[in-house]
C-alpha cells in the first residue's frame, strides 16, 4: 500500500520531531508538513511543507486529494494554559479541527488519523496516582474538556463509521527543538533553558507538583508503535493511558544540580498550579503496554544530560 502522510500543526514541539522522523522512515516526499505558521529551517527545507488553516475544511480537503493523502497525524492544538485564556478560541480550534480530519476519514478520503489527547483528560475526582485507563473523568480545564470530548468522538467514528482513528494520552512531553508552547507540564522544557541561561528558574509551579512527563523521543517511539500496531490489536479507540516518568520540580532541579551545582530554583505558583493540581501524579499504562508492546526508556537523569547538552 501506498502511504502519504499529512501532518497538521508540524511546527509545533511534537510535530516537528515526528514530521522529521517520519521522513527518514518513509522518504521525505512521503511526508507534507503542514501548520499556520512556517517553522524552523530544518522543518521547511527536509520536505515538503505548506501553509494550512486545520480549522479550514476546504483547504485541507484539497491538500489531501492533492496529494494522496493516506495517513493524517492532528496535531495542531491550543494547550491548557493558553486555552484558559482563550476559552472558545481552544474549543473551536481543538474541536473544528479534529471534526473536519475525522469527517474526511468517514468519507474515505483518508485511511487512517493519529490525534493526541492528553493527561489533562483527567479531572479533580479522578484517582490521582496509577490512574486506571478506564476512571472518573470530570477535566476542570478547557483544554482537558475540548480533548476528552475529543477522546469521544474518535470512539464514536470508529465504532459508528469505522474510521480507523488512533489516539494517546500524551504526559508532560519534554524536548529542545521548540520553544515551550503554553502548556502546564512545560515549566519543565523552560527550566533547562533557564538553568543554562540565567543559572536560576522562578517556577510557576509549587516544589512538590509531581506530574506524568516524558522525553520526546520516547513520545514518538510510542506514536510510531501505535500508528504501525495491526489495527486487531488497537482494543482502545478513545485514547490510550501512556506512563513515562512522574516527577517534581525539587526532582528535576535537582538532576540539573548535578551538571551545574550553583543552578537555583523559587517557587511563584500561579494559575497554572490549579491546573496541575487537578491532574494524575502517575499513570497505569497496561493496555499500551499489552495492546502495542510500549515501555518507556529515557529516565529523569539521561533527559537532562540530553537537554542540557543540546541547549548548550
Ligand atoms: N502538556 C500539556 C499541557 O500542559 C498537557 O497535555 O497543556
Amino acid at each position: 500500500m501506498k502511504k502519504r502522510i499529512l501532518i497538521i500543526g508540524a511546527s509545533g514541539q511534537i510535530g516537528t520531531e515526528l514530521t522529521a522522523r517520519l521522513r527518514t522512515q518513509f522518504g521525505s516526499h512521503k511526508v507534507i508538513a503542514t501548520d499556520i505558521r512556517e517553522g524552523d529551517s530544518e522543518l521547511l527545507e527536509g520536505g515538503p511543507f505548506e501553509i494550512l488553516d486545520a480549522m479550514d475544511y476546504k483547504s485541507l480537503e484539497n491538500i489531501i486529494i492533492r496529494h494522496e493523502i493516506t495517513d493524517v497525524y492532528l496535531l495542531a492544538a491550543m494547550l491548557s494554559a493558553t486555552a484558559e485564556k482563550f476559552p472558545m478560541r481552544a474549543w473551536n480550534l481543538n474541536m473544528n479541527s479534529l471534526f473536519n480530519v475525522l469527517n474526511l476519514a468517514k468519507e474515505k478520503k483518508i485511511k487512517k488519523v493519529f490525534w493526541p489527547s492528553s493527561i489533562a483528560v483527567f479531572g479533580p475526582t479522578t484517582p490521582r496516582t496509577n490512574t486506571p485507563q478506564k476512571t472518573i473523568m470530570e477535566p476542570s480545564t478547557v483544554y482537558g474538556i475540548s480533548k476528552q470530548a475529543g477522546e469521544r468522538w474518535c470512539e464514536y467514528y470508529f465504532n459508528k463509521y469505522g474510521v480507523d482513528v488512533r489516539s494517546i494520552r500524551y504526559p508532560g512531553l519534554i524536548s529542545y527543538k521548540t520553544l515551550p508552547g503554553g502548556g502546564t507540564t512545560d515549566y519543565a522544557v523552560d527550566i533547562y533553558h533557564k538553568a543554562l541561561k540565567h543559572n536560576e528558574y522562578r517556577c510557576f509551579l509549587s516544589a512538590s507538583t509531581t506530574l506524568p512527563m516524558m522525553f520526546i523521543d520516547d513520545a514518538i517511539k510510542a506514536t510510531l508503535s501505535l500508528m504501525e500496531a495491526p489495527a486487531k490489536d488497537i482494543t482502545i479507540r478513545s485514547s490510550y493511558n501512556l506512563a513515562g516518568l512522574s516527577f517534581n520540580p525539587t526532582e528535576i532541579a535537582e538532576s540539573i544540580k548535578k551538571h551545574i551545582p550553583d543552578f537555583t530554583i523559587s517557587y511563584d505558583p500561579d494559575f497554572r498550579q490549579e491546573i496541575a493540581d487537578s491532574w494524575p501524579q502517575s499513570i497505569d499504562d497496561s493496555k499500551a503496554q499489552e495492546d502495542w508492546g510500549w515501555e518507556n526508556s529515557i529516565s529523569l537523569e539521561e533527559m537532562t544530560g540530553i537537554m542540557l547538552g543540546n541547549l548548550k
